[in-house]
């Protein structure tokens, strides 16, 4: 069959960031039970929806490549922004997008800052910044706990992770948060061409980091990077190691943001289930597996058949591109019992796909944790009362790999 005629016969309609903006789980659990493999034109990609199909494609990168893996449909930024970015760093696959042998050089280079005992002993300073953090805007009564807290959080972890001295911090959120605006396409021409402005700053930034730690080693990931790859016999180039610390702080940064906010979002949303956190505070590590579960930061990742392949009992031909949904996944009825109930002491929830699997499983699931675990802690400890302000706009933030909250208002009990 054509590729086109295979489309026709598989299209099912399902647009998470139009019609299925607010409530993607509706059209999932119907696809999941009749479509199981289905295409979306308004996604321009194949939805692989089950957990065994989801599964089977991350343990076989060999025939699901990781080609394109962070992109809904590869689209290039528009000439004005190619033309800013020409001033900078040519982008070079780095890891989340790479396949074997490639993809395993650049992993081992990760790998080693974050081995458990490396993030155990980033506790103390993750705990006096969530702290700090908390202190400036406690004594409010009210907050939005994304832009106060949520948001910030992560990214001077990560700062921190890389060894960005503290001077360099309000250029790094600055950074960040524009490199958002350029990956988002947020914003008219000229705001974009602002935001690769800076990206471009940061590039250079980067680059300057990496041959200074050549001749000053200090602490953190760059200089860890750097050391590594003088030992290896083809090292990666400069410009792919920018690109894979940028995709440190981007695979790093919102995705906590997000899945800090949807867990207080949700103990909240669960009275039942926020007072058992409250008696037990050896709890919040099950409302944050809970929370991956139910609403995964990154509900899903892309892979591209090399091969023909079966999936879901669909024949596909080499060269399609697929979103494997862990939202989905994470929903299936074949995995999890009553799959739309959110619930702490559930048996199965540590089946959940929010980290990936296989050879690309997030690399920092453990400092995500981590961070959630500290945050949530903090907030409950400091913040008595603490309920959803009424009415509070909870409106989803959808990119094309990542889902969460742009603003979640607050109110508690002031002292
Ligand atoms: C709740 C927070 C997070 C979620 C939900 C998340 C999710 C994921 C997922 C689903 C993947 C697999 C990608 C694939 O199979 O194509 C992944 C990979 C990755 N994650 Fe995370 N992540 C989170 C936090 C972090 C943090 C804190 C860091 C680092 C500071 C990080 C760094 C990475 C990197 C570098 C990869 C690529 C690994 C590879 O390709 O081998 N992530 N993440």
């Amino acid at each position: 069959m054509a590729t086109a005629e295979l489309r026709g016969a598989h299209t099912f309609n399902f647009d998470p960031f139009n019609a299925h903006r607010d409530d993607p789980h509706t059209p999932l659990r119907k696809a999941r039970r009749e479509h199981p493999v289905f295409f979306s034109p308004a996604l321009g990609t194949w939805v692989i929806t089950r957990h065994a199909d989801v599964v089977a494609a991350l343990r076989d990168p060999a025939r699901f490549s990781s080609a394109n893996a962070i992109t809904n449909v590869p689209a290039a930024p528009p000439p004005e922004i190619l033309e800013v970015l020409a001033a900078g760093i040519p982008y070079e696959p780095n890891s989340v997008d790479l396949d074997p042998p490639r993809h395993t050089k650049f992993r081992a280079l990760i790998n080693q800052a974050f081995t458990p005992r490396r993030i155990h002993a980033k506790q103390p300073t993750i705990t006096a910044l969530a702290h700090a953090a908390i202190e400036g805007f406690a004594h409010a009564g009210t907050a939005d706990l994304v832009a106060e807290f949520a948001y910030p959080l992560p990214a001077r972890v990560i700062a921190d992770l890389l060894g960005i001295p503290s001077e360099d911090l309000p250029a790094f959120k600055r950074w960040s948060d524009e490199w958002l605006v350029m990956i988002g396409q947020i914003g008219d021409l000229d705001r974009q061409r602002k935001a690769a402005a800076a990206v471009v700053e940061f590039q250079h930034y980067i680059a300057a980091m990496i041959a200074a730690r050549r001749t000053r080693p200090s602490e953190g990931l760059v200089s860890d990077v750097v050391a590594a790859v003088q030992d290896m016999p083809d090292p990666p180039s400069d410009n792919a190691l920018v690109g894979l610390l940028m995709t440190v702080l981007f695979a790093g940064h919102e995705t906590t943001t997000s899945l800090i906010t949807n867990t207080i979002k949700l103990l909240l949303q669960h009275p039942e289930a926020l007072a058992q956190v409250r008696a037990d505070a050896e709890l919040i590590p099950a409302a944050i597996t809970e929370t991956l579960r139910f609403d995964p930061p990154v509900p899903n990742m892309y892979r591209t058949t090399t091969a023909d392949v079966r999936v879901g009992g669909v024949d596909l031909p080499a060269g399609e591109h697929l979103r494997l949904s862990f939202a989905s996944a994470n929903r299936d009825a074949a995995c999890f019992a009553d799959p739309d109930r959110f619930d702490l002491h559930r048996a199965d929830k540590a089946n959940h796909l929010a980290f990936g699997q296989g050879i690309h499983a997030c690399v920092g699931a453990a400092l995500a944790q981590l961070e959630a675990r500290v945050s949530v802690q903090a907030l409950l400890e400091r913040l008595p009362g603490l309920r959803l302000v009424e009415g509070a706009l909870i409106e989803p933030v959808v990119s094309a790999t990542v889902r969460g909250t742009r603003r979640l208002m607050l109110a508690w009990d002031r002292q």
